[in-house]
This record gives C-alpha cells, sequence and structure tokens, in this order.
C-alpha cells in the first residue's frame, strides 16, 4: 500500500440534519464500520491525524479511541463552516513546517479507497493546494468546479451561491483537498462569511491561493462512486449497496458463487474460501472464515464462525460458532457462542445450542436446547430434548459418551453424565448419572383408565368414535 508523508485533517463537527438521526451522522455505520471508521481505514497518511468534532462530541471521540486512539481532536463548539474548522483545527498542526502538507476531508465519503487518495496526494505535491474533482450525473448539491477557458481551475462555487450556468457545471468538489500548510494558514486567515450559508468556506482558500499566483491544481478521480457523499438516510444505502457490491466483485472474481449479489451482504473481514457458494440472504459478518466448498443460506446470517469444507447451514443464525468439515446446520438453527459442531455432525430444524461440543457424526435434528454440554462422537439426542443447565442461580455442565441414544423429550437435568452406549427412555428426567450400556428410565409409570371417555364425556365425538370402535 503506498505510504505518503503527510499529516491529515478530518472534518466531523457537523450536524448531520439531513440523516433526522439522535446519533451523529459519522457514526452511522455502513457493513459494520462507522463512516468515520471507513475514511479514517482510507487514510494512506503517516503523520497526526486530527479530527474536528462537535454535533454529538462525545459519541464521536469514544467512537475515535476505540477504532484510531491515535487521532487527536479539535472542538469546534459553533459550526462556522468547513473554513473555521480548518482554521481552529490549524494549532493542531503547530510543529509541522510551511512547506509540509495537510490532506483535509470530511467525514461522509466511506467509499473513498486508499490507493486512490495515495495517488492524488502523490499528483499533488508540490502545489500550495490542489482539490479532487468527479464529474458526476448528479451534481446537484455539491460545490462546482469553475475552470477558465484554458481549461485551468479557478473557483469553487458553492450550489447556493452558484449562478444558474454554473449550476450546469457536472465537475464537482469531493471536499478532498492536499494543502502545503503555510499556504493553507494564510488563506484561512482571510476567509470571510460573505456568502449564502453566512460560513467560512473552506472551497474559497482555493482561489484566494490562485488569485495570488501560487499554484492551484484540481484532480478528477475516474470513478465518481468513490467520493459520494452521505447527507440522508437513502445516500446511506446507495454507498452500502456500492460496497456491498464491490466486495462481492472481488469474492466472485476469487471463485466464489454468490446466487444473489444483491440480497448476500459479506463485511471486510469476512475470508471465503473459492468454491464456497453463498445462497440468496446471506449476511457474513466479524471475523467469520468458510472453507471451500460449503454451502451458506439461503437467509442465513453467521457472526465470527467458522465454516469447514463442505458443511452446509442453511436458514440459520449462528453467532461465534465452529462448524466442522461435512457438517450440517439448519433450517432455522441458533448456534451460539462456544458452539463446536465437529465432522458431519447436525445441528437440526428448530435446535439452539450453546458452549457446547458435538463430536464427529453426533446429531441433534429436532426441536431441542442444547447448553453446556460435552457429547461424544456418534450419539443421537432424540427430539425435543433440553439440557437442563440452570438451576436458576448456577449453569451445570452435561456429559454424554459416544453412541448414546437420548429419547426423544428427555430432560437432562445437569451436573450429569450419561455413559458411553447408555440409552434415555423417551419422556424420561434424567436427574442421576446413566453408567455406560443402561438405560436410564425417569419417568411415572402409564395407566389406563378404562373407559373413561364414555363415562365423563357422554355425547361428545370422542365418545361416539369410542363407541364405534367397540362395535
Ligand atoms: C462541502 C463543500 C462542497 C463539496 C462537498 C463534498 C464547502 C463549503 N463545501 O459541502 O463544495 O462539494 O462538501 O461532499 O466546504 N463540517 C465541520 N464543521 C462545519 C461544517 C462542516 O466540521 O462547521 C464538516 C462536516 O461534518 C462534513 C464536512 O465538514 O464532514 C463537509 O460539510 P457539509 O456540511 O457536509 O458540506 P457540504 O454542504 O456537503
Ligand atoms: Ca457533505
Amino acid at each position: 500500500m503506498p505510504e505518503v508523508t503527510a499529516s491529515a485533517l478530518i472534518l466531523a463537527a457537523g450536524e448531520g440534519t439531513r440523516m433526522k438521526s439522535a446519533t451523529p451522522k459519522v457514526l452511522h455505520s455502513i457493513l459494520g464500520k462507522s463512516m468515520v471508521e471507513r475514511v479514517l481505514d482510507a487514510l494512506p497518511v503517516t503523520k497526526a491525524t486530527v479530527v474536528v468534532v462537535g454535533s454529538g462530541r462525545e459519541a464521536v471521540e469514544n467512537e475515535l479511541a476505540r477504532v484510531a486512539p491515535s487521532v487527536s481532536t479539535v472542538f469546534q463548539e459553533e459550526r462556522g463552516g468547513t473554513g473555521h474548522a480548518t482554521r481552529l483545527a490549524m494549532s493542531a498542526f503547530a510543529e509541522l513546517a510551511d512547506d509540509d502538507v495537510i490532506l483535509v476531508l470530511g467525514s461522509d465519503t466511506p467509499l473513498l479507497r486508499r490507493e486512490s487518495i495515495a495517488a492524488f496526494i502523490t499528483q499533488s505535491l508540490g502545489f500550495a493546494a490542489a482539490v479532487m474533482t468527479a464529474h458526476v450525473p448528479q451534481p446537484f448539491g455539491y460545490g462546482r468546479i469553475i475552470r477558465d477557458a484554458n481549461h485551468e481551475f479557478t473557483a469553487i462555487t458553492e450550489e447556493k451561491d452558484a449562478s444558474e450556468a454554473e449550476r450546469e457545471i457536472s465537475e464537482i468538489n469531493s471536499g478532498i483537498y492536499l494543502f502545503q500548510k503555510g499556504a493553507l494558514s494564510s488563506a484561512l486567515a482571510q476567509l470571510s462569511r460573505n456568502n449564502a450559508q453566512g460560513e467560512e468556506y473552506l472551497t474559497d482558500v482555493l482561489s484566494i491561493l490562485r488569485g495570488e499566483g501560487k499554484p492551484v491544481a484540481a484532480f478528477s478521480i475516474a470513478d465518481f462512486r468513490e467520493i459520494l457523499g452521505v447527507n440522508d438516510r437513502g445516500q446511506l444505502s446507495e454507498c452500502g449497496d456500492i460496497l456491498r457490491n464491490r466486495i462481492n466483485d472481488e469474492l466472485m472474481k476469487a471463485g466464489v458463487t454468490i446466487v444473489d449479489p444483491a440480497s448476500t451482504w459479506v463485511e471486510e473481514g469476512v475470508e471465503i474460501a473459492s468454491d464456497v457458494t453463498l445462497l440468496p440472504g446471506t449476511w457474513l459478518t466479524g471475523s467469520t472464515k468458510i472453507f471451500s466448498g460449503a454451502v451458506i443460506g439461503p437467509r442465513t446470517s453467521l457472526h465470527s464462525c467458522t465454516v469447514e469444507s463442505g458443511a452446509k447451514v442453511s436458514e440459520s443464525t449462528c453467532d461465534q460458532a465452529y462448524i466442522g468439515e461435512g457438517a450440517s446446520v439448519g433450517p432455522y438453527t441458533y448456534l451460539r457462542p462456544g458452539t463446536v459442531l465437529g465432522p458431519r455432525a447436525k445441528a437440526g430444524a428448530f435446535v439452539e445450542i450453546k458452549n457446547s461440543t458435538i463430536g464427529p457424526d453426533s446429531k441433534v435434528p429436532h426441536l431441542s436446547y442444547v447448553g453446556d454440554a460435552q457429547i461424544g462422537e456418534g450419539s443421537n439426542i432424540g427430539a425435543a430434548t433440553v439440557f437442563v443447565n440452570y438451576d436458576g442461580v448456577e449453569k451445570h455442565r452435561t456429559q454424554i459418551g459416544d453412541h448414546v441414544r437420548i429419547g426423544s423429550d428427555t430432560m437432562l437435568v445437569a451436573p450429569v453424565t450419561i455413559g458411553d452406549g447408555a440409552y434415555t427412555a423417551a419422556g424420561s428426567v434424567i436427574t442421576e448419572d446413566v453408567p455406560a450400556g443402561a438405560m436410564g428410565v425417569g419417568r411415572a409409570k402409564q395407566r389406563n383408565v378404562l373407559e373413561w371417555v364414555l363415562r365423563k364425556r357422554p355425547g361428545s365425538k370422542s365418545a361416539d368414535a369410542a363407541s364405534r370402535a367397540r362395535e
């Protein structure tokens, strides 16, 4: 990754009014990362990074402390505009020399790529100021790039200050700049609020420097989608769309089958081998790793899970679970943290498992809760079995050996151990250990009260059916 010796200033004090949210705009997230984290990740700078905070200051500072503890912040109490925010931040760069460069950018452009910023910095070295521009199909709302007859940059005009002719210009200001520190400081001191928004515009710095005969440049980026800004929820989802496709395209190039990219969301930290198939409605987050031949989905979310080769997970929600080679999960299964499924193990329909190991070839096929258990290999847990692990105060463990057969609807009241090859009778409440090879029976003996329905429910459909059966 190209690295350049530059400092960075991120402007993040704005209210984000158009988001209509209690959460500061820059903390809204796309595919698991806040916008400000995405901007920070894309910075190829090696010197100090400073962030101007204002609206939602405390929450923004907490996020910065979490994702980039080395950045420092400057507080902008009143929103006096992008120029005002930059001017306030200059004290944080006091140690820089006049010809050191500072990259300035907003915090609401989450699609920027590191390579593009690095290339822009390299192009811009030697200029007193440079701006990254883009030709966009819908320039409404952006500052327009004004060029003279020789196509030289002259100024940036904001939408609200632009003439009708200027509004026709499709080359816009991305809000990403590189400045020489000395030139920036001297121009910031000359900003006025004499414009439609009554703010100090950072964009005016470029025309001021150009007026002084200093070298100023505007470089346009090839793919305008990288600099799309988020000002409202519609743009937030558009950026999510673009980012999702970007990630899915990479995965498909690397040999992953994605049946429906539009409904498949994969965060950047996820690793997927070639020949994995992702079915529609798949949501993969955190540090999830999926090995070759696995099939995930439809409608499945995996958070920080490992799925080994050839395993299948369908219609399920799994969090921090390990799914062994050739294992099968779903449909409608919930695997919680600490679940380990051995090779070829099965967690079937309406099964919830947490903090438990299911050994190789063992099965929990239907309607069960398994908590705090260790199950050996080749064992079968009958339908509707519950591992009763909680006595209301503490959690206890259940141990199940190899080739055990737990009868349907068994309550295994922990702590309890079922030995190798043992069985339990269906409907048992097992409170004591069952030795290897034994059948554990823990239920009342059945008795039939003959003729009860005929006596107690005469004339009912049941009684009629019973009478017919006796004829
Ligand atoms: C700005 C540019 C516009 C450009 C667009 C690109 C100016 C005057 N206009 O417009 O030319 O096309 O970005 O997206 O610069 N901020 C502060 N303090 C303030 C005001 C803003 O920190 O007092 C921050 C915001 O949090 C945001 C960034 O500066 O991250 C840009 O502000 P915003 O209000 O979004 O500017 P735009 O109107 O989009
Ligand atoms: Ca903006």
